[in-house]
């Protein structure tokens, strides 16, 4: 299968997942529930679905299942990106190219609306009924690694480190590596390992190995790429600003070590990731082509 025609199958997969979970219904919380479909059904790459559903394929897991998973990591994701760009936080207007969730609905909502995305995605993952065949103990593997890498030891230990390295002249290059392999790259790498354990706990462990250090590689090179499209993208394509990284003082690795320097970094990181996959012969095709897609991306 082409890489694009693979894409595309995880893409649907997922999209319909979230079609289905995220009704609105005539209660007195609509609000809320048209902000987190607003947030989640408003775009984006998938790229994190994306991860789970491949990685679980190569673990010989049920696509359904996979599919289910991914929604939850997406739940997740989503979550954060509302959170991310609220005033007290990145105080970003624009996301996929629309007004941010807290501009539409308040902040109030938007704060709910991602603390509601959260519980929802433990709410999927602990539904033993909708799985076909994952059993209780996968399934409380995955929600421990999903949790773990949303936490404060992942990904929300990146975003605290991102807001206190801010208007900071002295951050070293190790703390930047890891403020980026926490608040992005945790829960890519989870959405790797949650994708391996579709396929059963333990039962791939050569192929879990080189998914998982792909994952860390990727996960580095995704934020490296974000934090170059915030100088050089284009806002239309993009779907958020320009600028927002200065304008915030954020440390990046544009601000560390220059764009091309950046660039360098970009380009060695996706290599790492794509030598780490040889092993896998023809079956890392399509995360080898979804390597150089992310490298290339422009937005
Ligand atoms: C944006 O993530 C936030 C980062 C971790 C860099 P994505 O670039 O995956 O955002 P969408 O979901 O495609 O909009
Ligand atoms: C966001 O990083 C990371 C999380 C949401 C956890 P950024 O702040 O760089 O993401 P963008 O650029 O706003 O999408
Ligand atoms: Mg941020
Ligand atoms: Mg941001
Ligand atoms: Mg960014």
């Amino acid at each position: 299968m082409e890489f694009k025609e693979q894409y595309k199958k995880y893409l649907d997969a997922v999209e319909n997942q979230i079609d289905r979970q995220f009704m609105i219904e005539e209660l007195p919380q609509k609000t809320v529930l048209e902000a987190m479909r607003y947030a989640i059904c408003g775009g984006g790459k998938r790229i994190r679905p994306i991860l789970v559903q491949a990685a679980a394929e190569l673990c010989g897991a049920n696509a359904e299942d996979a599919a289910r998973v991914a929604l939850a990591v997406e739940c997740v994701h989503n979550y954060s990106l509302i959170h991310d760009d609220l005033p007290c936080m990145d105080d970003d207007e624009l996301r996929r190219g629309r007004p941010t969730c807290h501009t539409v609905f308040g902040e109030d909502m938007a704060l709910l609306a991602g603390d509601g995305l959260l519980n929802s995605a433990f709410e999927i993952l602990s539904d033993v009924t909708e799985f076909k065949t994952l059993s209780d103990g996968e399934l409380l593997a995955i929600i421990r690694c999903l949790s773990a890498a949303s936490g404060v030891y992942g990904m929300i230990g990146g975003q605290v480190v991102d807001l206190q390295c801010e208007e900071r002249d002295n951050v070293t290059p190790d703390e930047l590596i890891y403020l980026h392999n926490h608040k992005t790259g945790a829960l890519i790498r989870a959405a790797v390992r949650c994708g391996c354990l579709c396929g059963g706990v333990n039962q791939n462990e050569k192929t879990e190995e080189i998914l998982d250090s792909y994952a860390q590689s990727l996960g580095l090179a995704f934020q490296i790429k974000d934090d170059i499209l915030d100088v050089t993208g284009d806002e239309k394509l993009l779907g958020k600003p320009i600028g927002s990284d200065a304008d915030e003082g954020k440390n990046t690795f544009v601000t560390m070590f220059g764009l091309d320097g950046a660039k360098r970094y970009l380009s060695e990181t996706t290599g790492e990731a794509k030598e780490i996959l040889k092993p896998l012969g023809e079956k890392g095709k399509f995360l080898d082509s979804l390597a150089d897609y992310l490298l290339s991306r422009k937005y």
